[in-house]
Formats: structure tokens, C-alpha cells, sequence
């Protein structure tokens, strides 16, 4: 099922101690995960679904944007950012202004991911690239770890975080229903993109890909 982008919406604007949260329950792996992503950012960067404004604060190489759909998010990020309120579907950005555009932890909250991708492009100048940080149920041993401790540890420890359980069952789907490798390449050829590379953390349980635009795609 598609995520209900009112709901998420509400779900992040009222979401206390996030990144504190993240930190704890990731045991400080997300810190690193978006150091890799920062290393492959060229030139000017817009980084959607920016949120608090972690990714943006870690580039220090040039110009950045940051793009969110909820007010409360970019209202709580720390230091002098150009953020802007805007969806990932429909960017409130002029056509071919980036160098890169990055995404992390957010694309799986978007309904319609082909359409974002396109938005991406969109925005992107010729030749620009695409940074794509999110999480996923892992492969082998690891997903018999991962399951029961994002599908049941997880939301029984978030209210001690300041988190409710609804939201944490939502964080499950969401990573379980994210598209692996080879449906992402689907999706990065079908918006206009080719896919450079991928790096996967911690057996799949992450992935960063990295995707060149080729192409205009037309909408
Ligand atoms: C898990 S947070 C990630 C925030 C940030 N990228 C980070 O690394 O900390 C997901 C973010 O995606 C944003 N988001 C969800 N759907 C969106 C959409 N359709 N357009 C733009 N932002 C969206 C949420 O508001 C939230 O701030």
C-alpha cells in the first residue's frame, strides 16, 4: 500500500527527538551511512525530503537547498539553511538548476516514487547525479535479526523516545515494502537516469545508489 502523504505529513511535522531517536536505534550507523552520501555529492545540492536538515549541514563543498513537506521538520533544523516547503512529487524548483540531488531515508515515504524520480531529473542539469540513502529488510541471517527488532523492539521502546507505536509499525512497512536493487535500476532507467553504482551497509540492510542523469524525461 502506497504511503498516505497527509499521514506522513503529520506523522514527521509532530515527531519529537528524531534524529536522537535514529542515533539510538540505529547505534549511530545512520551518521555513517549519510557520510557516504555526502562524499559522493558534485557542485550545487538540493537535498529533498531534507527534514531536520541533516544531510544539508554535513555539505560544506558549495551551494544547497533543502526541500520537505513538513513545516515542523524544517522548523526544527538547527543553523542558517535555505529551506523551502515542497513536495517531492512536484518540486517548487526551476528545471535544470542542480548539480546533485539527494534523497535519504525519505524516498520510501513518497506514493509515487516514478514521479519523484522524474522531478529529480526535472531539476537536475544534464549530466547531474542522483544520491538515493534508504533502508530495507536485509538479506539472509541478518533479516532474522532485523525483522523482530524493527517490527516489535522498535515500537515497544519508541514511547521512552517520545514516539508512538503507529509510528514505528509504519517506519516497518514502509523499509519492508522499499524496492531492492534491481527494481531501483528499473526505476532510475524509466526517470531518465542510468544507475552509476550501489553501496550496501550492513548486509543489505541500507543501500546508497547513485544514478547519473542521461536524459530528459518528459512528463
Ligand atoms: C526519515 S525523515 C529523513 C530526513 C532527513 N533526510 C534525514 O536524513 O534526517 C523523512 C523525511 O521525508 C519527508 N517527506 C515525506 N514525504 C515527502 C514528500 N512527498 N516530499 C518531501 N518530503 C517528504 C518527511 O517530512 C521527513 O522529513
Amino acid at each position: 500500500m502506497a504511503p498516505d502523504k497527509r499521514r506522513v505529513e503529520r506523522m514527521f511535522s509532530n515527531m519529537r527527538l528524531y534524529e536522537a531517536r535514529n542515533v539510538i536505534f540505529s547505534l549511530g550507523q545512520n551518521l555513517v551511512w549519510r557520510r557516504y552520501l555526502i562524499r559522493e555529492v558534485e557542485g550545487k545540492l538540493l537535498d529533498v525530503a531534507t527534514g531536520e536538515g541533516n544531510v544539508l549541514r554535513l555539505y560544506r563543498r558549495g551551494f544547497k537547498v533543502g526541500v520537505d513537506i513538513a513545516m515542523g521538520m524544517l522548523r526544527r533544523a538547527k543553523g542558517n539553511l535555505l529551506l523551502v516547503r515542497g513536495d517531492a512529487e512536484n518540486l517548487p524548483i526551476r528545471d535544470a538548476t542542480f548539480n546533485t540531488v539527494s534523497i535519504a531515508f525519505g524516498l520510501r515515504n513518497v506514493p509515487d516514487k516514478l514521479a519523484a524520480l522524474r522531478e529529480f531529473n526535472r531539476v537536475l542539469k544534464p549530466g547531474g547525479k542522483v544520491l538515493i540513502l534508504e533502508m530495507k529488510v536485509g538479506d539472509g541471517i541478518l533479516s532474522w535479526l532485523q525483522i523482530p527488532y524493527v517490527a516489535i523492539v522498535m515500537p515497544l521502546l519508541a514511547p521512552l523516545f517520545g514516539g508512538s507505536v503507529g509510528d514505528y509499525i509504519y517506519l516497518f512497512r514502509s523499509i519492508l515494502n522499499f524496492p531492492g536493487p534491481r527494481e531501483m535500476e528499473e526505476l532510475l532507467v524509466a526517470s531518465g537516469f542510468t544507475l552509476e553504482r550501489f553501496y550496501h551497509f550492513h548486509l543489505g540492510s541500507s543501500y546508497l545508489y547513485v544514478g547519473r542523469k542521461v536524459g530528459e524525461v518528459r512528463t
